[in-house]
């Protein structure tokens, strides 16, 4: 069976240097083996949550989500930090995507799922604080969270022409992070 990643970041803007890192992890997930879709979040603007708003319908991106994920065994996530945590829109997506809420935890659409969570930032310590608050909420969610999340710190000037990372040590971490998703979601063991 098909094992496909599911790739976004949790920022919009244009320049996102997340944005960056996800595509980057997305070719990475291709060479090694396995299949990714990049999507952008932009392209599926959803209200803030509001649980009126769902009782009146599921908004048409949200569904659209829904359909997307529910085709993919894995998650590659790249999440800026702000304020030390993740952003509103990485959280309102996933918790649009935790609707409808299920009794018992871990029979969403999310369950079973694998998550790889990586981090990129302008500053020097890489987003390193948001970074478990992800690993955790996506737990909560049902994922089964890859340990070891990268972060890139400096991210600004990390990338160069071509979208790779100027750092080779820092590419093969990224590369290291890929593989363990690839092998896990084809083997489904850790
Ligand atoms: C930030 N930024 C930031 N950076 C960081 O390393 N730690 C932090 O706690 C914060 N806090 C923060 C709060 C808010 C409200 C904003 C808008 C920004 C800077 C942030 O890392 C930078 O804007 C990134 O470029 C955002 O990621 P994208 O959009 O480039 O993917």
């Amino acid at each position: 069976s098909t094992q496909k990643v599911l790739v976004f970041a949790g920022s919009a803007r244009e320049a996102s240097l997340n944005k960056q890192l996800a595509k980057l992890g997305a070719k990475r997930i291709e060479a090694l083996g396995g299949e990714a879709t990049f999507i952008d979040l932009k392209d599926y603007p959803c209200p803030l949550f509001d649980e009126d708003i769902e009782t009146q319908g599921m908004p048409e991106n949200v569904v659209k989500l829904r359909e997307i994920l529910a085709e993919h065994q894995g998650v590659l996530i790249a999440s800026p930090e702000y304020n030390g945590f993740i952003t509103p829109l990485l959280k309102n997506t996933l918790d649009w995507l935790s609707r409808p809420y299920q009794e018992t935890p871990g029979l969403g659409l999310f369950a079973g799922k694998w998550a790889a969570l990586v981090g990129a930032s302008p500053g020097g310590l890489g987003g390193i604080r948001a970074l478990p608050l992800g690993q955790q909420l996506l737990a909560n969610l049902g994922l089964i969270v890859l340990p070891q999340p990268l972060s890139l710190p400096k991210a600004g000037s990390a990338f160069n022409d071509s979208g790779a990372l100027n750092d080779a040590a820092t590419g093969q971490k990224l590369d290291a992070l890929c593989q363990r998703l690839v092998d896990v979601m084809a083997n489904n063991h850790p």
